[in-house]
């Protein structure tokens, strides 16, 4: 989604500007562009499309000067056009914006601005909220868009520049990510920590209601009403080559093969093989608070939600809690029933999805514990939730999500075995859960090298118009996810079905072209998905089976099979996953498709 990034300081800002875009392209965005100071007023450059349509335009054009603002925008107000492109200018052209999120009262005061006389050139609100602050600029920018900040409603992460001001850049935040990049004799704001690494490592996340004054000596925290807010800096751990391609075509493919070490990784220090069970301090709860909880609500949103589905089986065969999983978009307005004996689990990614994020206010708000399985540390999730889980699989750039989702059922895996050693599940029980957990990169391993047989399927396949995939069990989230993955980045429709309810109207599109997925391991429902299979088969449709290693009653049946390893039943759906992503990884480099920037979607919804 729209990414910031700001500098001031003494080298030229463009080319700082734009490599901070190419660093946030993968979350994607649809148009871009730059704001420069330099003696001669402010210079705005933009482009709809990609960013390569703004280089193109700045080779003729290239604005000097040591402090401006960038902006990749996904289009949430109005078209994604140029003159909707950020920066925008306020009226006398002094003061240009850049912003993320949405003003939701800004068709209002755009009317009175109107009465008074401005006239406004793109339909967006952060165009509204430029002309807002140049109205109150009398000459103090920082005091200005404090001032305009009062009268705004809505969520915005934004950074300021004005010409009569060429030393300052004024940043805020209110429910969108923002952090301020501390470097040597120069400063830097961004949306996502990624556009400013190359330069610095020290970074100060801003909170909700927090502005930042960027200076070329120096930079302050504040907020609305004190003009001094004490913030630490914080280390980011990861490095430049994580967030690069590293010899791979794709980001996404590079994630996927990433997968045995960053699974590794989130398990690496919570098993206890001897006691059966996980260390979880991160939690902060309690063995008496573990036991307490009678319910356990999940809430997610997207592939972060399909990982959840496949905590509820987990959790409710291991640990015998009662588990619901709720869209976050949807839990955070109703009017669920919470009390502190019930648990929430919110699992992100990024950590700052939008509704992720308003569910755990809202869970909290109304008094039941909140705890995030998140993988960007720092992230707002992570810093607003009682306690939880850091995923550790590294930056995730493709915007189809892969690693983080099999780190994120892996967590889960962990908190099942902790909530079910409070409960019923013997010690041996629990290590034998821990082996197969410590297989499962290994084994992941096996799958990828034998990625050239999932290419040869998706040869074969990637000119379908359709595709089903079908699982039971565990499983059936498996299959939600893997028809997501091939509907994200080839765009073929797909569906994915819990098999036997199949019969209930998918069966209607089966056909001899249309290809179905079955993730049907050796596992308690095997002998009901044969019969599954059978029905696909009767009306000539194309099995495509994931089965386990010396399967031989599906293989007969299926036009294709992959063998998976063997595992524990309920771990089938970190190997079952993997092949999947990999099918719809190549269907969509052989149908041309832009693999880590899909059309339309955003690595990070960071609005409702
Ligand atoms: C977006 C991404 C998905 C992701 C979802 C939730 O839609 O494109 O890949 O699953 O957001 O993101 P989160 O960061 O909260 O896991």
């Amino acid at each position: 989604m729209c990414g910031i990034v700001g500098y001031v300081g003494p080298r030229q800002a463009t080319s700082i500007l734009v490599d901070g875009l190419r660093r946030m392209e993968y979350r994607g965005y649809d148009s871009a562009g730059i704001a420069v100071i330099n003696g001669t007023g402010v210079k705005i450059r933009k482009a709809a499309g990609k960013l390569s349509a703004l280089v193109d335009k700045l080779k003729t054009e290239t604005p000097d000067g040591t402090i401006g603002v960038g902006h990749t925008r996904w289009a949430t107000h109005g078209a994604p056009t140029t003159p909707n492109a950020h920066p925008h200018l306020d009226q006398t052209g002094r003061i240009a914006v850049i912003h993320n999120g949405i003003i939701e009262n800004a068709g209002t005061i755009r009317k009175a601005l109107q009465m008074r006389g401005h006239n406004f050139k793109s339909e967006t609100d952060t165009e509204v909220l430029a002309h807002l602050i140049g109205e109150y600029d009398t000459d103090n920018l920082e005091e200005a868009v404090a001032s305009a900040l009062w009268d705004v409603e809505g969520a915005y992460g934004i950074a300021v520049i004005c010409s009569e001001e060429p030393g300052t850049v004024v940043a805020a935040r209110n429910g969108s990510p923002l952090l301020i990049g501390v470097g040597d004799g120069e400063y830097f704001v961004a949306s996502d920590a990624s556009a400013i690494l190359e330069h610095t490592r020290s970074v100060v996340y801003l909170d909700d209601g927090e502005m930042a004054v960027l200076k070329r000596d120096g930079y302050r925290v504040r907020n609305l009403t004190e003009t001094h807010v004490e913030k630490p800096v914080n280390q980011i751990e990861w490095d430049l080559a994580t967030i690069e391609r590293g010899g791979y075509d794709h980001f996404m493919l590079k994630e996927i093969f990433e997968q045995p070490e960053s699974l590794h990784n989130t398990l690496r220090g919570h098993l206890l093989e001897d006691e059966g069970t996980a260390r979880l301090r991160g939690l902060n709860l309690s063995d008496d608070e573990l036991k307490r909880f009678d319910r356990i609500i999940i809430t997610a949103c997207g592939t972060s939600w399909h990982a959840a589905l496949i905590g509820e089986y987990m959790i409710e065969e291991m640990a015998r809690v009662p588990v619901e999983v709720e869209y976050a978009s949807e839990f955070r307005y109703r009017n669920p029933v919470l009390d502190d004996r019930c648990l929430v689990i919110a699992i992100s990614q990024s950590g700052e999805t939008a509704d992720t994020l308003a569910a755990v206010r809202e869970a909290k708000r109304r008094g039941a514990r909140a705890v995030g399985l998140v993988n960007v540390v720092g992230s707002t999730i992570a810093r607003e939730v009682d306690g939880g889980l850091y995923l550790r699989a590294g930056a995730e750039i493709g915007v189809a999500s892969t690693k983080a989702f099999n780190s994120q059922v892996g967590a889960l895996a962990m908190v099942s075995l902790r909530l079910a050693r409070l409960k019923n599940l013997s010690v041996l029980q629990g290590r034998d859960f821990i082996r197969a957990l410590n297989r499962l990169p290994d084994q992941i391993k096996q799958i990828l090298d034998r990625a050239p047989e999932i290419e040869r399927l998706a040869t074969k396949y990637h000119k379908a118009g359709n595709c089903l995939y079908l699982g039971r069990g565990v499983n059936f989230p498996v299959a939600l996810e893997g028809a997501l993955k091939l509907k994200e980045i080839s765009y073929i429709h797909a569906e994915g079905y819990p098999a036997a309810e199949m019969k209930h109207g998918p069966i209607a599109l089966i056909d001899e072209n249309m290809p179905v997925v079955f993730i049907a391991p050796k596992d308690a429902v095997y002998s009901k998905i044969v019969s599954n299979v059978e029905e696909v088969k009767a009306r000539k449709g194309r099995v495509i089976a994931l089965v386990t290693e010396g399967d031989v009653e599906i293989a007969k049946l299926a036009e294709d099979t992959f063998t998976l390893p063997q595992t524990h039943d309920l771990l089938t759906p970190i190997l079952a996953s993997v092949p999947l992503q990999l099918f719809s990884y190549y269907v969509a480099v052989l149908r041309g498709c832009n693999v880590d920037q899909p059309r339309n979607l955003a690595k990070s919804v960071t609005v409702e």
